[in-house]
């Protein structure tokens, strides 16, 4: 386990188009993100103490964008792991399948959006942090 996959992670640069009358940010799917986007959702009114996420997805790719406040994300694909703060509304995180993450330390007015490839569907989600391991170790033999 001395190896990382590559490319499981990525920040990924938004553009705004922002002038005297405040910001505009546009994400077209498969241009400005790697991937077509059939769902958004987002986190809001997430109380600090509270860590989101703890799962990993067998296929789904997302990005998540901090549109308000900041937030930390950890992500670790089994062999390498790594935290990064989203503080600002021009910077997204695109995780790719196979990665465990974990969200907390919200800022009291953190907004998270999610921008993912699929809808959602619960049989693409790996809850158990071990099975994860098992999966994500196999997948890199
Ligand atoms: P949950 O998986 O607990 O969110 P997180 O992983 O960020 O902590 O989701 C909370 C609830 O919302 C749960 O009942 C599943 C539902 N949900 C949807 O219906 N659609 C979605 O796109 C998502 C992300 C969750």
């Amino acid at each position: 386990m001395d190896q990382a996959k590559k490319g499981t992670w990525q920040i990924v640069n938004l553009n705004s188009k922002g002038d005297a009358r405040g910001e505009l940010v546009a994400i077209n799917g498969s241009i400005d993100i790697p991937f077509a986007i059939k769902r958004i959702y987002y986190m809001t009114s997430t109380l600090t103490d509270v860590v989101r996420g703890l799962h990993a997805h067998k296929q789904l790719e997302q990005v998540l964008i901090a549109v308000k406040g900041s937030v930390s994300i950890k992500v670790t694909d089994g062999f390498k792991e790594e935290v990064i703060r989203l503080d600002n509304h021009v910077t997204g995180l695109k995780i790719c399948n196979l990665v465990w993450r974990e969200i907390y330390d919200f800022s009291p007015d953190c907004v998270v959006l999610t921008l993912a490839s699929e809808v959602y569907n619960e049989n693409d989600y790996i809850r158990d942090f071990s099975d994860f391991m098992q999966f994500a170790t196999k997948v890199n033999i």
